[in-house]
């Protein structure tokens, strides 16, 4: 018989036990439904709601059917259980063995506040090891960043390559992603750190429930206000999906980068061969798999986010049956997460970086436009000038196929003085400026030193880098 068979005659079709149940997913929740069960009862004797003896026999009872269900999910039999879902099992298996007096547990309870709980003891959890898995990962990152504050690179925009920077500054621009990844997180669990029990199916209870105490046992640091609110709100797993949409998007950028760094056009990096595989047809290949499953995984992930927003729209209050349908994204996420994240760091440890092809990208393309511009502005001249010289000198550079650092002190004061003076022509300025390039613009078109230059909080200085990574670091201690 159902749990609220009552009011029913016969049998339901066997379709719509089928349809209904959640068991085949829910059934993930059982430890955290028992945790629920256990703080429930305890709240019950305590407020003289059951008796003592009562209390004890729904808690020996609870012990052995953890273990059984524990059993069967070890077994992989647990879809022989006739249940609904989760709750319901956990009160069959506890009839079976203590007789009615299981029943006495879901006094003052209802399985709307329950879901709602089980739900959230999960995802505690579960932000817990996500965390300790991210901090993983953003510790490697730095580590390798250590190794690399030095190896000059090819900052880019627009997938163009655009000013220098270094390889461990590039690397820590993820860290950090990742670090606010880590923080959301913890907000997360602090803002719906609330008990739902006691909220019942809609409209509380008649007992006097002490919801503080249930939610003191469980590690709550307190209670939901509205019972209305509570037994409707899923807003904790909304948040905990766009959070991982966060994670996500800042990986698969990563992962995207890595595999454009691995194709032989770039060639600025190797994946070890552990960590490559291989095509069935072409034996010269070893493709990047773990980065495109990594880049690839984010559909699904956003994909959940935006499933359980649209199953959300629109309901009205409070428990409506479309609440079920939060339970299989969410899993799915934090379970793809967790994989992602546990591969991660041996992943980003099997790359090796091919400096030399790092820096000769650094060096071709014209990446001190920027500092001859800078160059000029430092002695005077407007920058939206130095800007035109610059590019100017570039574009003579492209002509006559050579860098800027093999063009003559000559060349570059008859393109300055053409600027100045057409620029005196056509704006009818007065100002004259009287700007002698000199033997040092050779040393701010060394990309080495442009990197070094850029020595303020922020930038890609190895000094700088030097300190975000400490700062970073310290930040988990
Ligand atoms: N299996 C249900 C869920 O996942 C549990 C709550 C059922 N409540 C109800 N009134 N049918 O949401």
């Amino acid at each position: 018989m159902k749990l609220w068979g009552g009011n029913f005659k016969g049998e339901q079709d066997s379709k719509l036990n089928s349809f209904n149940s959640s068991l085949p997913f829910d059934i993930k929740l059982y430890k955290y439904d028992i945790a629920g069960s256990r703080a429930h009862v305890k709240m019950l004797a305590a407020r003289n709601i059951i008796a003592e003896e009562d209390k004890d026999k729904i808690l020996n009872g609870l012990a052995i059917v953890e273990n059984q269900i524990e059993d069967a999910i070890k077994n992989n039999a647990y879809l022989d259980f006739d249940a609904e879902d989760i709750h319901s099992l956990v009160e069959e298996l506890l009839t079976e063995e203590i007789g009615s007096v299981a029943g006495k547990m879901h006094t003052g309870r209802s399985r709307n506040d329950q879901v709602a709980l089980d739900i959230k003891l999960y995802l505690k959890d579960q932000i817990k090891i996500l965390q300790d898995l991210l901090k993983k990962s953003i510790i490697t990152l730095a580590k390798i960043s250590e190794q690399e504050v030095e190896t000059l690179m090819p900052g880019y925009t627009h997938l163009q390559a655009a000013q220098p920077v270094t390889l461990g500054h590039h690397l820590m621009a993820y860290a950090w992603k990742l670090k606010r990844d880590y923080d959301k997180l913890a907000d997360i669990y602090n803002r719906h750190n609330l008990s739902p029990l006691g909220t019942g199916a809609l409209a509380g209870s008649s007992f006097s429930l002490d919801r503080e105490m249930v939610a003191e046992e469980l590690g709550f640091s307190g209670i939901t206000e509205n019972s209305l609110d509570t037994v409707s709100d899923r807003d904790f797993i909304l948040d905990f999906h766009s959070s991982a949409v966060n994670i996500i998007l800042h990986l698969s950028s990563l992962a995207e980068e890595i595999i454009v760094w691995n194709s032989p056009n770039y060639n600025f990096i190797e994946i070890s061969d552990e960590m490559s595989t291989g095509s069935s047809i072409m034996p010269q290949k070893k493709n990047p798999d773990v980065a495109e499953l990594i880049r690839g995984k984010s559909g699904r992930i956003l994909g959940n986010h935006t499933a359980l927003a649209t199953t959300l729209k629109g309901l009205p209050l409070a428990y409506n049956k479309d609440l079920q349908e939060d339970k299989e994204g969410l899993f799915d996420t934090v379970d793809n997460l967790k994989e992602i994240l546990n591969i991660l760091p041996n992943f980003l440890e099997s790359i090796s970086f091919n400096r030399e092809n790092l820096e000769k990208a650094t060096y071709s393309g014209y990446l001190n436009a920027t500092e001859l511009a800078d160059y000029l502005a430092d002695k005077g001249l407007p920058f939206r000038l130095a800007h035109q010289v610059s590019g100017k000198t570039v574009n003579y550079g492209i002509k006559n196929d050579c860098q800027l650092s093999e063009i003559k002190i000559e060349k570059f004061q008859e393109i300055l003085d053409q600027v100045i003076k057409s620029s005196q022509n056509n704006k009818n300025q007065s100002e004259n400026y009287n700007i002698m390039i000199d033997q040092e613009i050779y040393s701010w078109l060394d990309l080495n030193n442009a990197v070094r230059r850029k020595n303020i909080p922020g930038g890609p200085a190895p000094e700088q880098v030097k300190k975000q990574i400490i700062n970073l670091q310290n930040l988990f201690k």
